[in-house]
C-alpha cells in the first residue's frame, strides 16, 4: 500500500492502495498501444494482458470494483470536499452581462472506470509508474483537443493535468467581471472522469492578460481586479482544483534578477523581453511588491485546501533569477504568507543549460523550507548539430536525470510535461531541419525514447520506495 497523503491539503487527502510490483524487472512488459482505447484493466484481473488500462469503462483493476472510490473512499481524484463541492454558479458574477448556464461547473460525479492507479502487476502508463513513487504525473491539455479519442486516450497516461490556456486570466474575464468558465470546466470534469487532478494555471501574470487589465491606472483599480478574479476564480473551482499555480513569472532574466514591473523602463508589452528590463507587469507597477504576498492569500481564502504554488523558468539551478525566486519564497515563508510549493518550469535542451547537480541543490534549498517543489512545464528539446538519433539519446539520458534528481527528493511531488505529443508542443519549432521534439509521444502518440528515460526512472525509483 502507497501513501500519498504528504502530497496533499487535508480536503485532499489521497490514501492509494496499491499492490503494484515495484518494478524491479529486469526487462519492460510490453506496454498498451497509447492510441488505442480498449477494455480492461490492469493487474491480476486481466490475465489475458490484451486489455487496455487506459480506457475508462472497462472491467474492474486490481481493486476489484468499478470504481476504485468504491475500494478507497479517500480516494483523490473528487478533489470534493464533502457535500460534492459543486460552487456551480459562483463565477458567475451577478449582473456581468450573461456568462450563460455554461458557465457553472456540474456537480461532481464520480467516476465510473476502474482507478488506473490501483493495479497489480508492472505499471501500464506513466501514472502507474508515478504511483510507485508516489508521485503524481501530469500534462499540459487543450480543452479543444478533448474531443479527439487518439489525444484523451495518450492523456489518461497521466494522473495530473494543467489547463494549457484555458484558465489565464484572457481566457476566464476578458472583460472585467464577466467570467467564461466553459473551457476550464471542460477540463476539470475530464480529469474527474479519469481518476486525474487538477493544476490551475495562472490566477497572476503579466501575460496572456487582456487589455483592460494592461490599461489599468491606478493601484485601487489593480487590487480590485485583483482581488476579484482570484476570488471568482478560485471560488468557482473550490474543492476541485488541487493546486493554483497563483502567481506567475514575476521576475525577470539576467544577473540581476527582480520583480518585473518594479523598474519604469520595463516595457508595457508581453510579447516584447528587452533584455533586463523584460516585460512590464502592471500588477508590481501598480500595486507594489506586496501582490505577490496579497495574491496568495486571497487564493487561501477562496480555497483554504487548493495548494498554492510560485512558478517561474529558468529558475530551476542556482543563477541570479533561482536565488530570486528562493530570497522571495524563504521570506514569504518566514512572514507566514500562505504558500506551499514552488513550480519549476523546465523548459529545458537535451544538452547544456542547468546540471542535474544543481538542479539537485535548488529543490533541496526550496524542500528544505518546507515547500513542495514541482516540475510543472517539463519538456526538453534537442536541437543541435549531433546526428538525431545521438540527440534522441541526449533527451532520454537528460529526462531520466532529471526525473531522478525530483524522485531523489521526497517533497519533489509532480512531474508535469508541457503537452502530450511533439506536435502538440508550443516549443515544437525547427530545428535543424526537423521539429524539436520536445515531448515523450511523438506525432502519431506512440510512446519515444525520451518517455522510457522517464518511466524507467519512476520504476527504478518505486522499487527503492518503501
Ligand atoms: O486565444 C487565441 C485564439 O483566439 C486564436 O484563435 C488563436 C490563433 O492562433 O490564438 C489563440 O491564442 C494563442 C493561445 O496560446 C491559445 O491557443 C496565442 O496566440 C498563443 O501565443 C498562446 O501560446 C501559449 C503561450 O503560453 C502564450 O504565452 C501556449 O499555448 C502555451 O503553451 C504557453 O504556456 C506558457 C505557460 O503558460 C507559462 N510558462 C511558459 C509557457 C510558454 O510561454
Amino acid at each position: 500500500m502507497k501513501n500519498l497523503d504528504r502530497l496533499f491539503a487535508p480536503a485532499f487527502i489521497f490514501s492509494l492502495i496499491c499492490a503494484c510490483s515495484s518494478g524491479g524487472e529486469s526487462t519492460r512488459p510490453e506496454l498498451p498501444d497509447p492510441t488505442v482505447g480498449g477494455a480492461g484493466a490492469t493487474g491480476s484481473e486481466n490475465p489475458d494482458g490484451t486489455a487496455d488500462p487506459l480506457t475508462p469503462g472497462g472491467p474492474a483493476g486490481s481493486g476489484g470494483s468499478a470504481n476504485g472510490e468504491g475500494v478507497n473512499p479517500d480516494i483523490p481524484l473528487t478533489g470534493n470536499t464533502a457535500g460534492g463541492g459543486n460552487t456551480a454558479g459562483s463565477g458567475n458574477t451577478a449582473g456581468s452581462g450573461g456568462s450563460g448556464p455554461t458557465n457553472d461547473l456540474p456537480a461532481f460525479v464520480a467516476p465510473t472506470s476502474p482507478d488506473p492507479d490501483i493495479f497489480t502487476g508492472a505499471p501500464q502508463s506513466l501514472r502507474q509508474a508515478g504511483t510507485l513513487t508516489e508521485r503524481l504525473i501530469g500534462t499540459a491539455v487543450r480543452a479543444n483537443r478533448l474531443n479527439n479519442e487518439t489525444y484523451t486516450t495518450a492523456a489518461r497516461e497521466f494522473s495530473y493535468v494543467t489547463p494549457e490556456n484555458e484558465m489565464k486570466w484572457d481566457a476566464l474575464e476578458r472583460e472585467p467581471g464577466v467570467f467564461t468558465f466553459a473551457n476550464g470546466n471542460r477540463i476539470v470534469q475530464f480529469a474527474e472522469a479519469n481518476h486525474m487532478l487538477v493544476k490551475g494555471h495562472t490566477l497572476v501574470w503579466h501575460s496572456q492578460i487582456p487589455a483592460w487589465v494592461r490599461a489599468m491606472t491606478t493601484r485601487d483599480e489593480a487590487l480590485t481586479a485583483m482581488e476579484r478574479h482570484i476570488t471568482e476564480v478560485v471560488g468557482h473551482y473550490k474543492g476541485r482544483v488541487h493546486a493554483w499555480d497563483v502567481v506567475n513569472e514575476a521576475f525577470t532574466d539576467g544577473n540581476n534578477s527582480r520583480l518585473r514591473g518594479a523598474d519604469p523602463n520595463d516595457v508595457n508589452d508581453p510579447n516584447n523581453s528587452n533584455g533586463n528590463n523584460g516585460p512590464d507587469s502592471p500588477f508590481r507597477r501598480l500595486i507594489g511588491e506586496d501582490y505577490i504576498d496579497r495574491a496568495f492569500t486571497l487564493a487561501r481564502a477562496a480555497d483554504p485546501d487548493a495548494l498554492l504554488f510560485y512558478n517561474d523558468f529558468n529558475t530551476e539551478g542556482t543563477n541570479a533569477k533561482a536565488n530570486a525566486v528562493f530570497n522571495m519564497v524563504q521570506s514569504m515563508k518566514q512572514r507566514g504568507v500562505p504558500i506551499d510549493g514552488v513550480g519549476l518550469q523546465m523548459h529545458i535542451n537535451a544538452s547544456g543549460g542547468v546540471t542535474a547537480q544543481q538542479l539537485t541543490q535548488n529543490i533541496q534549498r526550496l524542500t528544505g523550507l518546507g515547500l513542495q517543489v514541482v516540475f510543472s512545464e517539463l519538456d526538453v528539446t534537442l536541437c543541435g548539430n549531433a546526428d538525431i538519433a545521438e540527440r534522441r539519446q541526449q533527451q532520454k539520458t537528460r529526462l531520466a536525470e532529471v526525473t531522478k534528481a525530483c524522485t531523489d527528493n521526497p517533497l519533489c511531488t509532480a512531474i508535469t510535461f508541457w503537452g502530450i505529443a511533439d506536435n502538440d508542443s508550443w516549443r515544437n519549432s525547427t530545428c535543424n531541419g526537423g521539429g524539436s521534439e520536445p515531448l515523450l509521444f511523438d506525432t502519431t502518440y506512440q510512446r519515444k525514447d525520451a518517455y522510457f528515460g522517464v518511466f524507467d526512472t519512476l520504476v527504478t525509483a518505486g522499487a527503492a520506495t518503501p
